[in-house]
């Protein structure tokens, strides 16, 4: 079936964890359609709101004034009714009754699941764009939010050093990144981290307090250790810390958990480009009869790889980014 033929209102919404840029991917949604003479809608609360019906038409001066804006105007939910045949089915039929020939949708692997399974399910043209501070999608350098939320976090380490410094103390500082270390990784290198742990590398308890020593035998006074939240060394942030205070001496140790503040806040000049690039690409790729694509940044261009590659593929982290760190806590 040629689907352009057919677009003449498009819907968007966002779904799973809020990230900086949203908003602005929104507005590109909503600006980019209206630049074609295409009808845009906005589905309140991501699948929740597609299964209630709860729809907003939206002009391209309803979206004045956001792109500066953290969260999304749209709200977001993460479902579980949409995991069922029988809630894909009343949101079918809103979709319908709306006359909405295909929606774009703003979030993470989860959101992108339910999208894939709609599609196949109705032959319902979807198109996904990356939502998540966490950057853990395959087929994009950058998922929106990603580098603002970079950005948040390097901010508060800075803040949290003054301390360090000013009592000889040792912080551990756990930040987001559920799967991935991307977040840990960047912000540990930026922040000047002693050591960086990430999902994707057991450094060892034996070894981080061999490590933590030397330093403190090369004459470092204070340190910062970055977790990322989903580290596999077997133990919780606060575990980490005790297991320190036992093992080493010299260091008043400290733990703090930055938390939800590194979802908010303005998004980056990147972010912003990067939604309205994403935006943009979204809306022609489905007015060209594409679907069942997520629109990505790969090498500074925007490409479309295929849903299903996007949820089964890897995001890797940059092996390089692990020596440079190693290299830089000498
Ligand atoms: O996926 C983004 C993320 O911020 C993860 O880093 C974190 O583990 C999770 O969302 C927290 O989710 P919630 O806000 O639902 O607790």
């Amino acid at each position: 079936m040629d689907n352009s033929l057919k677009i003449k209102k498009i819907a968007v919404f966002t779904s799973g964890g809020d990230s900086p840029g949203m908003n602005a991917a929104i507005r590109s949604v909503v600006r980019t359609s209206a630049y074609h003479n295409i009808e845009c809608v906005g589905i309140y609360r991501g699948y929740e709101g597609l299964m209630e019906g709860d729809f907003v038409s939206l002009t391209a001066r309803n979206v004045k004034g956001i792109i500066n804006k953290g969260g999304t105007i749209l709200k977001t939910a993460r479902s579980e009714e949409f995991r069922t045949k029988e809630g894909r089915e009343k949101a079918y039929k809103n979709l319908k009754e709306a006359n909405i020939d295909a929606f774009v949708v703003i979030g993470g692997d989860g959101s992108f699941t339910g999208a894939m399974i709609f599609n196949q399910e109705f032959n319902f043209p979807v198109m996904g764009i990356p939502g998540t501070i966490d950057n853990d999608i395959f087929g994009t350098s950058h998922t929106l939010g990603f580098d603002t939320a970079l950005n948040t976090v390097v901010d508060a380490i800075d803040k949290i050093r003054d301390t360090a410094s000013s009592h000889n103390r040792l912080f551990f500082i756990e930040v987001m990144g559920r799967d991935v270390g991307h977040i840990a990784l960047n912000v540990g290198i930026a922040g000047g981290a002693e050591e960086i742990l990430i999902p994707e590398e057991d450094l060892g308890l034996d070894r981080l307090v061999e490590s933590l020593n030397k330093s403190r035998k090369s004459g470092k006074s204070s340190s910062i250790v970055v977790v990322a939240e989903g580290d596999k060394i077997g133990k919780n942030i606060f575990e980490l810390k005790d297991y320190v205070d036992e093992n080493m001496d010299g260091y008043d140790v400290r733990v703090s958990v930055l938390g939800h503040m590194q979802r908010g806040g303005a998004p980056s000049c990147f972010d912003r480009v990067l939604a309205s690039r994403m935006g943009v690409k979204a809306v022609e790729s489905l007015l060209e009869g594409q679907t069942n694509y997520m629109v990505g940044l790969l090498n500074n261009k925007i490409k479309l790889t295929p849903l299903e590659n996007a949820i089964k593929g890897k995001s890797k982290i940059n092996l390089e980014l692990l020596r440079v760190s190693d290299i830089m806590s000498t």
